[in-house]
């Protein structure tokens, strides 16, 4: 496994803040540090180059049917590499069954989608270009078309010398640069890292809630808050999620992937299907524990939270969203 150190993609505001005292919140803290590298396949390693191209081949509609929609058009920077409705459009203009979830931190999930169905990036980039309902791209013809743009088959033939434009050869610059994508510096990262100032005492309190009685961490855990397994929460769903995909799992039924908690507040709604509209309804569910079912997670139990608690909460998850990071748009080659 290759990686790449963080600081040469992302202008960070990494600073040496004071070390951490002993106590059992600071051990706690530990294990929510940021990685400082990203990690890439042996395979396909990360190269500036690589990286480039992926991205205008992410932004770039001629990847789609009809030629009026990119991977941008479902996971937009602005919204947090995601859309800000439940079911985002594809191309037979209907909304999707499932939100579109984002990409951000990708490079450490490993298996894709909610249900998990795709191994790793590559895989799953091929599965929107040529979906019906989403992009309803044919290989043949984004081949020719690629090949029929100078500039594409110049950086094509550059970085693939042997064979140029394949759909192999797209999606492995689609993915190199998905893995470029990764969640930049948060108040909560800065806190983790000494400076007890960087959040406030309300964020404080709701770690201490997230870490203990709720149980948010017993599946959101690590830096990006995701034990990246599946779980039914009992929620509301005709969907059965990852029992489509392994059946036999006695607790596959209705089960979708723990999202990571990064940047929320770009993210609204929440959940497989945006059912919830914002953080106050995810917290009023998980309030509840969720409908009784025989897949439910057992890690689902109610909770009684205070109105004070739920702020305490809310206001921690905020504070693992970064400042708006800045996003270039690509030069499109024609
Ligand atoms: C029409 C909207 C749409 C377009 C266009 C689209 N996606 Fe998606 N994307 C989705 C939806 C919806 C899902 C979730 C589907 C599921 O889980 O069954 C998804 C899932 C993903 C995931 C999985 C993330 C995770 O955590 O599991 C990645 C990565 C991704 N898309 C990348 C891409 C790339 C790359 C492209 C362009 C080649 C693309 N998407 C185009 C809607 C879209
Ligand atoms: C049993 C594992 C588990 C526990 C415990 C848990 N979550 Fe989740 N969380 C998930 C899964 C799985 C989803 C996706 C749910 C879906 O739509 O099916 C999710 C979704 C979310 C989302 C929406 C994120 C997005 O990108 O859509 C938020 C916010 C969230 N959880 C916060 C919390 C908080 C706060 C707690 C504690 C009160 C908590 N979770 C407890 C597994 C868990």
């Amino acid at each position: 496994m290759l990686s790449v150190r963080i600081g040469t993609l992302l202008t960070a505001g990494l600073l040496a803040f004071g070390t951490a005292h002993s106590s059992e919140i600071e051990t706690e803290k530990a294990k929510y540090r940021r990685p400082t590298s990203i990690p890439f396949p042996d395979d396909t390693p990360y190269s500036p180059q690589m990286a480039t191209l992926g991205k205008m081949l992410f932004f770039d509609p001629r990847l789609s049917g009809k030629q009026n929609l990119s991977c941008a058009s479902c996971h937009n920077p602005s919204f947090g590499f995601e859309v800000p409705v439940p079911g985002a459009i594809g191309a037979t203009n209907k909304p999707l069954a499932r939100k579109a979830p984002t990409v951000l931190n990708a490079a450490w999930i490993p298996t894709l989608f909610w249900d998990g169905r795709a191994p790793n990036l590559e895989t799953q980039a091929m599965g929107p270009i040529m979906a019906d309902a989403e992009m309803d791209g044919k290989f043949p013809e984004i081949i020719a078309r690629l090949n029929n743009t100078p500039e594409y088959k110049a950086w094509f033939g550059k970085l693939f010398p042997r064979n140029g434009v394949t759909q192999d050869n797209i999606l492995t610059a689609i993915a190199t640069y998905e893995r470029t994508i990764v969640s930049g510096w948060a108040p909560f990262d800065r806190w983790i890292e000494g400076d007890d100032a960087a959040i406030s005492f309300s964020a404080q309190r709701g770690f201490t809630l997230f870490t203990g009685k709720t149980g948010c961490a017993s599946c959101h855990t690590g830096w990006n808050f995701t034990d990246n397994k599946f779980h039914d929460l009992g929620i509301p769903t005709q969907d059965i999620g990852r029992a489509a995909f392994d059946p036999d799992g006695p607790l596959t039924m209705h089960a979708f992937k723990t999202p990571g908690l990064r940047n929320l507040t770009y993210r609204a709604p929440f959940g497989h299907a945006g059912q919830f509209a914002n953080l106050e309804e995810i917290i009023a569910f998980y309030e509840t524990g969720g409908l009784a079912r025989p897949s439910k997670s057992p890690l689902m139990k109610p909770v009684t939270l205070s109105p004070q608690e739920r702020e305490d909460l809310i206001a921690f998850l905020r504070s693992l969203t970064a400042e708006q990071t800045r996003i270039a748009l690509p030069n499109l080659p024609n």
